[in-house]
């Protein structure tokens, strides 16, 4: 077997990278580090597709769910190169999992309890002896990420307007090895019936003509079995084949006026993670954002 010596394995820097004519970088590097790495990397010319929080809160917003806001999202100019970002995983669940029939309720507030896997706290994660049999009701910073990012994707004001809800979280880490599950609870103003809710997640399909190679058709997969979705049934949700992963399962749907209750299921390392920041770079390009030589 050939050892790892430098041929193999070469120490990176923003210069390097943009030196030796890199095109676009995936970025997954750990809140902190991200910043000044992504945006030297822009700087340079590079094209930065990240899933790292730093530049999240960007203005204007980088923040991408192509299903979400890709019809009005623009691309932040001012360089040669672009920098996306996709949201926080439990963000993207339900984003994406409530924008079919989030408009047609006028939502007042929405309420998300998330049950988050183990693999989202990343590599080592939680020790076993802390997460063996236990629920942890408390993940640092992750109840404003959903709130924050899930109100900007979502077009939802802060402020007393129409389109003023709350999203409010309650996030806990579970003994679940990847999807994060989550329970969610909209207050309406308006009421449609059910059967209208139910057909809006049927058919929403906004990337249907696109052809983008990871995109899932369809983006949510509504499950009518009363006890799914469930991370070891449903987390690789998603076709075709190379779209595993990348689908929202949403389930358990219940409208009783003036509140609707879903369940969703997202993986949180692939559509909420690595996954979304391929996506976004594929909507990029056929979008003509960013061009090879751009
Ligand atoms: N896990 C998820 O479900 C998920 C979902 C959405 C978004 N995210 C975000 O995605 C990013 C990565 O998450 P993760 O779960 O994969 O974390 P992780 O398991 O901790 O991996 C982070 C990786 O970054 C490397 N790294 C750290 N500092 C670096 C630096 N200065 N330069 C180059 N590499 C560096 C680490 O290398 P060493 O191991 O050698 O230190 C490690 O391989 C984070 O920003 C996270 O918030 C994660």
């Amino acid at each position: 077997m050939p050892s790892l010596g430098d041929d193999l394995l070469r120490a990176m820097s923003p210069a390097s990278l943009a030196r030796a004519g890199a095109f676009a970088a995936f970025s997954a590097l750990p809140s902190g580090s991200a910043r000044e790495v992504e945006s030297e990397l822009r700087r340079r010319g590079v094209h930065v597709f990240s899933n790292a929080a730093d530049h999240r809160t960007d203005r204007p917003p980088s923040l991408l769910i192509p299903e979400v806001n890709g019809a009005e999202f623009r691309p932040p100019r001012g360089g040669r190169a672009i920098l996306l970002t996709n949201p926080n995983c439990t963000a993207t669940g339900v984003t994406l999992g409530g924008r079919p029939v989030l408009d047609r309720l006028a939502p007042r507030a929405i309420h998300v309890t998330s049950y988050q896997s183990l693999s989202g706290a990343g590599f080592p994660g939680l020790s076993s002896l802390s997460t063996h049999g236990n629920i942890i009701p408390y993940i640092e910073a992750e109840e404003e990420k959903v709130s924050l990012e899930g109100s900007r994707l979502l077009g939802l004001s802060r402020g007393p307007s129409a389109r003023s809800a709350p999203i409010l979280a309650h996030c806990a880490r579970v003994p679940v090895r990847e999807g994060h599950l989550e329970a969610v609870t909209v207050e309406a103003r308006r009421r449609p019936d059910l059967d209208a809710l139910l057909e809006g997640w049927r058919r929403f399909d906004p990337l249907g003509t696109d052809g983008l190679p990871t995109a899932p058709r369809p983006p949510i997969e509504l499950r009518a079995e009363p006890d799914r979705p469930q991370p070891l049934l449903d987390t690789w949700a998603g076709r075709p084949p190379r779209a595993r992963g990348m689908a929202v399962s949403v389930g358990r749907v219940r409208w009783t006026p003036p509140f609707l209750r879903f369940t969703l299921l997202v993986h949180n390392a692939v559509r909420g993670g690595a996954g979304g920041s391929v996506l976004n770079a594929e909507f990029a390009v056929a979008r003509a954002w960013v061009r090879d030589g751009a």
